[in-house]
């Protein structure tokens, strides 16, 4: 088994497991991990003996708190809409297209590309102290990586857009009732939950589930992500967004001016 310098992964049986572990940056998604994902996620799903993959995060905080908002505060538009139309190319759109169906198992923060991995994910469960959001118009900023359109496809567009605009977090009750997540347990019993549901998986014909897989994404429009990577390189070259970030960083309120 290959070593990684920001993720871990094992295999037990039919399953393996990728847990994000950069526990003291709350598992944020570099570049770097963003790579490493996607050779995680590409071996395991060329490997026949794998069968379902649960993604998860290190430490009992966070699931991923985000993209890394200090490797990227200083990017200007084109950099911008190049990390969005990257990140979505190695790791979202690529986890959403696999063959192998992958399950979130949501362990605490599911914040911006965090949610945004979790939706990616075939199947999303949580530990009742998770919460969810898309955080980045608090940071003069949209979500970059396909969450302006998967998290409208799985809760709702009334929902999304009030997740979204508000910028705010929901618990993990909230979650299951929106549809967010199939399934709450306590964190102590989340991976066990995870690897029963993966289970469930692998009585049955893997490529039937390939198939399946690719005709549920079928239904789904893609000229939005294309949009989204635009707008988002565009939010980059906004005074709003040096506010947001820098705002973060100093770990006090932006003052936002619309410009
Ligand atoms: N990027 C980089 N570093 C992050 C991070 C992120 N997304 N989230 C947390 N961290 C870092 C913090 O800066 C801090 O690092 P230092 O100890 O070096 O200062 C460390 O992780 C621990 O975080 P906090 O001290 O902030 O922990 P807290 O308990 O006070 O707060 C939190 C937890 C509410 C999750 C808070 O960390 C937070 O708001 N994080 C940012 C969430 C966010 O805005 N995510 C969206 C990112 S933008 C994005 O994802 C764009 C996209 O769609 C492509």
């Amino acid at each position: 088994m290959k070593n990684y310098k920001n993720i871990l992964t094992e295999t037990e049986g039919a399953i393996s497991i990728i847990t994000i572990d950069r526990p003291k940056q709350l598992n944020a998604l570099n570049k770097e991990t963003i790579a490493e994902l996607h050779e995680a996620f590409d071996n395991f799903d060329k490997d026949e003996k794998v069968r379902a993959i649960i993604v998860t995060g290190s430490g009992e905080k966070a699931f991923v708190a985000g993209a890394d908002i200090k490797e990227f505060m200083n990017f200007d538009s084109v950099q911008g809409r190049e990390l969005a139309a990257k990140g979505q190319k190695l790791l979202f759109d690529f986890v959403e297209n696999l063959n192998t169906p992958v399950i979130a198992a949501i362990n605490g923060f599911a914040l911006g590309g965090g949610l945004e991995l979790a939706l990616a994910s075939h199947i999303r469960m949580a530990s009742d102290n998770a919460k969810m959001g898309l955080p980045e118009v608090s940071l003069g900023v949209i979500p970059g990586y396909g969450g302006t359109q998967r998290l409208a496809q799985i809760i709702g567009k009334g929902r999304a857009m009030e997740m979204i605009l508000t910028a705010g977090m929901i618990d993990a009750t909230t979650a299951l009732n929106y549809g967010l997540v199939t399934e709450v347990v306590s964190q102590a019993e989340l991976m066990d939950a995870a690897k029963s549901k993966a289970e469930k998986l692998l009585k049955n014909s893997p490529k039937a589930q390939s198939f399946a897989i690719k005709a549920v994404n079928a239904s789904y429009y893609k000229n939005g992500f294309e949009t989204e990577k635009d707008l988002f390189g565009q939010a980059f070259a906004t005074e709003d967004f040096k506010e947001g970030t820098t705002a973060f960083v100093e770990r006090r309120r932006a003052k936002f001016t619309g410009k």
